[in-house]
């Protein structure tokens, strides 16, 4: 089944071809960085223009990519939610009237589970790639790793998923294909969030993620020592405090911008590796799944990779980051199921994983 699969939930304008949830035959990620960057941080109304801009072309190169046309599509799908609505109106509907226009099935698409199953698209296949537009390239410190070699074998169940982004840190237990038991989670900011406001504090372009993780690679151990928040007897995150000792370091001023990255992305790195293979351990989790922007970060990958006791799947950064062949993948298990999405259905803002499906 050949899917167009189109993504719009924040700043990144997306779509992707993908067969059968696991073979991505394009993957066109137009990045909107360079127009938020002037605000340090995204503009929604600015995004949703954007994306209104950027839909028809991407699309298109899409497609034209995959080397095929409309007539080739088997069904169309979108993300839904969670993320901002101005901006998931404009693929969400897109992709329903070309649903509409084209009598082909329809689906809307949770953003994170699509963001789990970009671990799907490793496995017997290969993912291509390419950018349009502003290069969403410029903005992640390694995301010319390769995918993963085709005839890798697919994610085994029972998994522990970490989902880390610029909105969500999420720990959740899949028992299956759709099957989701959130066991932990930011009580605060999100990983990524927090990366992002400490690169503006420390002057950095955004986002702030991938600027950290270049800076810090200049840095290293020094008397500056931040706190991590354990959160003792519970799976739950928490950055805030975190987020304020940075910039109390920064104002301090005894501390170059290296240094204070470097500790801080140790800090995340930590608290995040910790939790996620301590909770593996205690589920018997036969792998872990990691998904999202900040899974990106190789300091992360590295340190989950090390700490955990079973198979560590992280996909390469570049689907880690936002784009439409995740999605794609996501919505080629559920409509083999027979699941659509009625013409009627609206986007949603926030998430609720007991919603995405039943544990
Ligand atoms: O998944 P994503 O593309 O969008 C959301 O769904 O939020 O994640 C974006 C987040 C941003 O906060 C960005 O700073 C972070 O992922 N990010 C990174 C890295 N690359 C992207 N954080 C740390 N290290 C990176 N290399
Ligand atoms: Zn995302």
């Amino acid at each position: 089944m050949r899917v167009l699969a189109i993504e719009s939930s924040c700043d990144e304008t997306a779509a992707a071809i993908v067969v059968d949830g696991r073979l991505a035959e394009s993957s066109i990620v137009a990045s909107q960085v360079d127009l938020h960057a002037r605000y340090g941080g995204i503009v929604p109304e600015v995004a949703s223009r954007q994306h209104l801009a950027a839909i028809g072309p991407v699309v298109r190169e899409a497609l034209a990519e995959a080397g095929c046309t409309l007539d080739d599509l088997d069904a169309v799908a979108a993300t839904r939610g969670p993320g901002l609505s101005g901006s998931l109106l404009v693929g969400y509907n897109f992709a329903k009237a070309l649903a509409f226009g084209r009598d082909l099935p329809f689906l809307g698409v949770n953003h994170l589970e699509g963001h789990i199953y970009a671990n799907w698209l490793m496995a017997n296949g290969h993912a291509s790639s390419s950018s349009a537009n502003q290069d969403a390239s410029s903005s992640s410190d390694d995301r010319d790793a390769s995918p993963g070699p085709a005839g890798d074998p697919e994610p085994t169940f029972p998994a522990l998923c970490l989902v880390i982004s610029g909105g969500h840190t999420d720990l959740v237990f899949m028992r299956g294909h759709g099957r989701y038991q959130r066991l932990g989670g930011t009580r605060d900011d999100a990983a990524g969030e927090a990366f992002d406001k400490v690169g503006r504090m420390l002057g950095l372009p955004f986002p702030g993620g991938p600027q950290i993780a270049k800076a810090a690679l200049e840095g290293g151990p020094s008397s500056l020592k931040l706190p991590r928040a354990w959160m003792h007897g519970t799976f739950d995150f928490s950055f805030s405090g975190l987020k304020t000792a940075a910039l109390h370091a920064v104002r301090e001023g005894r501390w170059d911008v290296p240094s204070i990255a470097w500790e801080f992305q140790e800090a995340v790195v930590d608290i995040v590796a910790g939790k996620t293979s301590r909770l593996a351990k205690e589920l018997g989790a036969a792998q872990v799944l990691v998904a999202g922007g900040v899974a990106s970060n190789t300091r992360l990958r590295e340190e989950l990779a090390l700490r955990c006791a079973v198979a560590v799947r992280i996909p390469p950064p570049k689907l880690c980051t936002d784009n439409a062949a995740m999605i794609g993948a996501a919505a080629g298990f559920r409509l083999a199921l027979g699941q659509r999405s009625p013409f009627e259905e609206d986007i949603f803002t926030s998430n609720d994983w007991a919603r995405v499906g039943e544990a």
